[in-house]
């Protein structure tokens, strides 16, 4: 039996008026609550997009050819439907949603940014002061990057935090996208000591067109975009007890830092590589230190509704 418990306004319009309340009282009674919500609202916004633009039989359908085309292109090297949600600003928004801090906080930890497609799990694990570039002399490139890790709030150094990095060499592709670099090229993870410091070789980044030869490519072609990225180093960093984050630091200095094809630059993130006087083996120096949230401090300042809690209600 359908349940009739989940009631979204509608708005007055020419089209069967109680059609789209039917399809939300089609759900049924062992839905979980979240997906009853997440649906109800998903159908109400989707029906009223048909209607406000009175989408044609042939519009539907390209757009489900445009889905279709990101499923048969994905697999665990390439995510093409997370590359159209990105050209839509979609990733960009659930990021800000989930790690929004209230208003009066009076210091905050490292603002998040998305995580895009290329993260790859199980990246080396190395030893502060090591590299992660792998067999390629990339002189002009070389990058020493240092910081701390600390408790937002008491700014004490975090012991155990893991630093788990990315980026694209200097062609502009991740390792995955590119047959002549090493497995695992320009990733690595570092475990911080008892002073919270980090410090490893990487490379300055490019700019880089994020992937254009699919569905993404298509939209942005529709859309008359640009692919290009500003030149970044992604991060996701963990620590027993804090809240991770998963975040980018972009080059004040590279071409489209305004203009980023998938909305993801913050003023926060943007960083100065500073040439480099002292070191023989690096091009730039980067100082940057990510500041983490407990669990605790977290909880009290993530917006209601948008925690991992909610999230798992979500099974489908
Ligand atoms: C990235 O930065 O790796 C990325 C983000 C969104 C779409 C494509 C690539
Ligand atoms: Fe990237």
């Amino acid at each position: 039996m359908a349940l009739n418990n989940t009631s979204v306004p509608s708005k007055a319009h020419k089209y069967d008026p109680n059609f789209t309340q039917r399809v939300i009282n089609a759900t049924g009674p062992k839905a979980t609550p979240r997906v009853r919500q997440l649906t109800a609202s998903l159908v109400q916004h989707i029906h009223d997009f048909a209607r406000e633009n009175e989408l044609t039989i042939d519009e539907w359908m390209a757009g489900l050819d445009l889905m279709n085309e990101a499923g048969r292109m994905s697999d665990d090297r390439r995510n093409e439907s997370q590359l159209l949600s990105d050209i839509l600003g979609l990733e960009t928004l659930v990021d800000e949603i989930t790690f929004k801090l209230a208003a009066d906080a009076q210091d905050e930890p490292t603002s998040t940014a998305i995580l895009g497609p290329f993260w790859r799990k199980d990246a080396p694990l190395k030893q502060m002061g090591d590299t992660i570039v792998s067999g390629i002399d990339e002189a002009g490139h070389r990058t020493w990057m240092h910081g701390i890790v600390t408790d937002f709030k008491t700014g004490e150094p975090i012991e155990g935090a893991v630093l788990d990095v990315w980026h694209t060499a200097p062609n502009g592709l991740y390792e995955q996208q590119d047959p002549d670099q090493p497995d695992m090229n320009l990733r690595g993870r570092f475990t911080t000591g008892k002073d919270g410091k980090y410090n490893f070789y990487c490379l300055k980044p490019v700019p880089y067109p994020i992937p254009y030869d699919g569905a993404g490519g298509r939209l942005l072609k529709a859309l008359d975009r640009h692919p290009f990225r500003p030149a970044h180093i992604h991060f996701i960093i963990t620590a027993p007890g804090y809240k991770p984050i998963v975040t980018q630091i972009f080059d004040s200095k590279s071409k489209y830092i305004n203009d980023d094809s998938v909305f993801a630059v913050k003023d926060s993130l943007v960083v100065d590589f500073i040439p480099s006087q002292k070191d023989p083996k690096a091009d730039f120096d980067l100082p940057y230190s990510f500041k983490l949230a407990s669990y605790d401090d977290a909880n009290k300042h993530t917006l209601a509704g948008t925690t991992e809690k909610s999230a798992a209600g979500v099974k489908l």
